[in-house]
């Protein structure tokens, strides 16, 4: 199966996968020790996006690019710079389109490569901070120390507007009161936006072994659900709005890119494991390095494809849909049951979730409760 090539995407995604350092909780397609093969992977990416852009028929031009890892911010300047006329050459982008590269601190060189970075059009950072603890990220084989943070922010504000952070709560270590410190701290960056996962421990990664072997023990889940919702009322009480489960905005800043998944409309991503979505299909490339490298110019990359059923479709639309502060539009996902009697059944089991305080509805959207939201997956299985 391959990409449908009317398929109307305006969301680009790129993938980088070299880090200088794999982090115990990290379950990524990321390679630490791999650097050597940055030049040979930077031109199979060239040749996946060259190659895809000619067989391809865009209709709508891009308006969101954005580099993922991996840590992009290793990305040689002088690759990036050409990654970009590739890009410039096969697509026609939005004026104002988003673009943006996620960035370690400490992996940096200020203010140069922000300078060029501006100069590409890059224009919105998304900086991996997850704690300000230095002893913590140590534990976790993540080399990174608050001062590498502070130190990016104060350079980047006077050159990039839009600056997000990535914070994980639960990380073990970091007490209740530690982790609203962090957020009392961050709340005085200039920021535009603040994504708060929840520490997920990934099977084979070497946090889960420390976990299993009780060498590492995490915080109870309960506490992290209270904490939580404290983040979601401390940062909208700061003046943010929180525009999905884990992200939070200043008006009119939410990430465009991370809505475009979530709205479930077409996507493309090009690189190592890239995974792309043509409104009715989803695509993965090989995880596997060297095969990437080898195949892309021949176009051949993919290694798995899966044609949605309609149920499956409505899976996803009510997973994603839920999880937004919009909600999930009663009318779209109703368009995806076969009959009315399906549609009725539907209606039923949303009555008894909102007689429960899980759901509620408005203006024919709906959307998960503050109840609700820690609960999402068992309410996602009851509405099947
Ligand atoms: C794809 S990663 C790459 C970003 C960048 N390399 C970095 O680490 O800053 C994007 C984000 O995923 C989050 N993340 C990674 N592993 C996680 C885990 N096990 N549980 C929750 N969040 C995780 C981190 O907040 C990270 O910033
Ligand atoms: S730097 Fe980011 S992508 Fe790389 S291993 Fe750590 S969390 Fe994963």
């Amino acid at each position: 199966m391959i990409f449908n090539r009317n398929a109307p995407a305006q969301a680009l995604y790129v993938h980088w996968p070299f880090c200088p350092y794999k982090c115990h909780f990290c379950p990524f397609v990321a390679l630490a020790g791999h650097d050597s093969f940055m030049g040979q992977y930077h031109q199979a990416l060239s040749d996946e996006i060259k190659i895809f852009s000619r067989s391809w028929r865009q209709t709508a031009p891009i308006s969101t690019l954005f580099f993922g890892g991996g840590t992009p911010s290793t990305y040689p300047d002088e690759l990036l710079s050409e990654l970009f006329v590739t890009l410039r050459q096969s697509f026609i982008f939005e004026e104002k389109s988003e673009i943006t590269i996620e960035v370690n601190p400490g992996t940096v060189r200020l203010p140069d490569q922000l300078i060029l970075w501006k100069s590409l059009g890059i224009n919105r950072l998304s900086i991996g901070v997850q704690s300000l603890k230095d002893d913590v990220l140590k534990s976790l084989n993540r080399n990174q120390r608050a001062a590498d943070v502070l130190t990016l922010i104060e350079v980047a504000k006077d050159l990039f507007d839009n600056i997000s952070i990535d914070l994980i709560l639960g990380l073990p270590g970091v007490s209740s009161d530690e982790w609203k410190t962090l957020l009392d701290t961050v709340v005085t960056f200039p920021l535009k936006h603040i994504s708060i996962y929840f520490l997920t421990v990934h099977e084979d990664t070497p946090l889960y072994f420390k976990v299993k072997k009780e060498q590492i023990i995490l915080p109870p889940d309960e506490d992290m659900v209270e904490l939580y919702h404290w983040s979601c009322a401390f940062l909208i009480a700061h003046g943010f709005e929180q525009y999905e489960m884990s992200n939070f905005a200043r008006p009119g800043f939410s990430c465009k890119h991370n809505q475009a998944y979530w709205e479930h409309v077409p996507y493309k991503g090009f690189g190592l494991g890239a995974c792309s979505f043509d409104g009715q299909a989803r695509f993965e490339n090989d995880k596997r390095l060297l095969p990437y490298i080898e195949h892309a110019s021949l176009g051949s990359i993919t290694t798995y494809s899966e044609l949605l059923t309609e149920r499956q479709l409505f899976t996803e639309r009510l997973m994603l849909g839920l999880r937004c502060a919009k909600g999930l539009s009663l009318k779209s996902v109703g368009n995806l049951l076969d009959n009315n009697e399906d549609f009725e059944k539907f209606c039923a089991k949303i009555s008894i979730l909102k007689q429960e305080s899980l759901l509620y509805e408005t203006n024919g959207h709906l959307m998960l409760t503050a109840r609700g939201l820690v609960v999402e997956n068992q309410i996602i299985i009851r509405l099947l």
